[in-house]
C-alpha cells in the first residue's frame, strides 16, 4: 500500500499532515479522541459543553495542550441558548486553540476575537445562503453539512451540497455528513472538498466517552435504522430507532410546538426543551435505561468494529490509498 500525502488549501492552512477532522460530538468527544485525533495528522475538535462545570473546561484545555503541540480545536454553539459562549472562547483563546467550529448560530464574534490571534473558525452551513453570509463575516471555511449526518444533518445530498459551494465559494469547504470509509474521502475530495470532517464513526472508539452499549449500537445499526427527531433540541437530529425513539416520535407534542413559534413564550420554552433533550441524551451516553436516545448518522451502516482512534485513521487512510489505486486502474 503506497504511503499517502495529502495536500490540500485545509492541510496548507492549519500545517497538518491529512485534511480530516475529528467532528466535536456532544457527549462523545473528550481529552483523548482529540489528542490522539490531532497526533495522528488530523484536528480534534471537542464542544465546549463537553465539560461542566466551566472549570473543567479550563482543566481539559490545559491537558490537551500539554499531551499535543498539534493544531486542536473547540466547537462553540453560537445561539442564545449556549450562556457560556463568550467565556468559552475566551478561555479557548487563552489557553491557544488553533481552530474553532460554530454551529447553530451567527459566528460574527467568534471570528472576530479569534482573528485577533490567528485562531481559524469554520462555520456549520447546511445551504448555500448561510455560507455565503459566513464567507462574508470573515470564516476561514464552512463544514459542509449533507444529508445523512449524525447531529443536526442538512437536507442536501452531499454529492449536490459540495460541488454547489465549491463552485460559488472562496473559502475551504470541508465535508461532513455520512463519511465513515476512506473512499468516502476521496469521493469528496474528487467532489472539489478541501477536507472532511468525521463524527458518527468515532463513536465507536475506544476513547469515546459513552457506554460500550452506545458503541455496539454504532456497529450494529444499519442506515434504514437512523431516524430524524426534533424531540432531543427541538429541530431535527439523527438518532438510532429503537423501542423508545419510536413511542417518543419524530416531532414535538402540538402544545409545545406552538408555544416554540409564539413571540412571546419562544425565549422561554427553547432552552427549556434543549435542557430536557440534552439530558435524555446524556442519560442514555452514559448508563443503560430505558429511556435510550443514542445520537448517530447514516454512516453506522460502514463501521464494523470499535477501534482506537488511532487505528481509525489508519484505516481511512489506507480505504483512501486503494480507492485512489482503483480510479487510476479505470483511467488506464
Ligand atoms: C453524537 C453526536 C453529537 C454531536 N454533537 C455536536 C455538537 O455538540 N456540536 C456540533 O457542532 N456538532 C455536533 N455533531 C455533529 C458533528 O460535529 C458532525 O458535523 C457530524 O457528526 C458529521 O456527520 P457524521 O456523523 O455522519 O460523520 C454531533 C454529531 C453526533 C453524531
Amino acid at each position: 500500500m503506497k504511503t499517502l500525502t495529502v495536500t490540500t488549501s485545509l492541510t496548507e492552512l492549519l500545517k497538518i499532515q491529512y485534511p480530516i477532522f475529528a467532528a466535536p460530538m456532544f457527549l462523545v468527544s473528550n481529552e483523548d479522541l482529540v489528542v490522539e485525533a490531532s497526533e495522528a495528522g488530523g484536528v480534534g475538535f471537542f464542544p465546549s459543553l463537553n465539560f461542566r462545570p466551566i472549570e473543567n473546561y479550563e482543566k481539559a484545555l490545559k491537558n490537551i495542550k500539554a499531551r499535543t503541540k498539534k493544531p486542536i480545536g473547540v466547537n462553540i454553539i453560537v445561539n442564545k441558548s449556549n450562556v457560556r459562549q463568550k467565556e468559552d472562547l475566551h478561555l479557548a483563546l487563552d489557553n491557544g486553540v488553533d481552530c474553532f467550529i460554530t454551529s447553530l448560530g451567527s459566528p460574527r464574534e467568534v471570528i472576530a476575537e479569534a482573528h485577533k490571534i490567528g485562531a481559524k473558525v469554520f462555520c456549520d452551513v447546511t445551504n448555500l445562503e448561510h455560507a455565503q453570509k459566513v464567507q462574508d463575516m470573515g470564516a476561514d471555511g464552512v463544514i459542509a453539512v449533507g444529508s445523512g449526518a449524525g447531529g443536526h444533518a442538512g437536507p442536501i445530498s452531499p454529492l449536490v451540497l459540495i460541488p454547489w459551494l465549491k463552485e460559488r465559494l472562496t473559502i475551504p469547504v470541508i465535508a461532513a455528513g455520512g463519511i465513515s470509509h476512506g473512499s468516502q474521502i476521496v469521493a469528496a475530495l474528487a467532489l472539489g472538498a478541501d477536507g472532511v470532517s468525521v463524527g458518527t464513526r468515532f463513536i465507536a472508539s475506544r476513547e469515546a466517552s459513552v457506554t460500550s452499549d452506545y458503541k455496539q449500537a454504532v456497529v450494529n445499526a444499519t442506515p434504514e435504522q437512523i431516524v430524524m427527531t426534533s424531540r432531543v433540541s427541538g429541530t431535527p437530529a439523527a438518532v438510532i430507532e429503537n423501542d423508545y425513539v419510536k413511542k417518543m416520535g419524530a416531532d414535538l407534542p402540538w402544545v409545545i410546538e406552538t408555544l416554540k413559534k409564539n413571540p412571546l413564550t419562544k425565549k422561554y420554552v427553547v432552552p427549556l426543551i434543549h435542557l430536557v433533550g440534552m439530558k435524555t441524551l446524556e442519560k442514555s451516553a452514559t448508563k443503560a435505561s430505558w429511556k435510550t436516545v443514542w445520537s448517530a448518522g447514516q454512516s453506522v451502516g460502514l463501521i464494523h468494529e470499535i477501534l482506537s482512534t488511532r487505528e481509525i485513521f489508519d484505516k481511512l487512510l489506507q480505504e483512501m490509498a486503494a480507492a485512489d489505486s482503483r480510479l487510476e486502474g479505470i483511467w488506464k
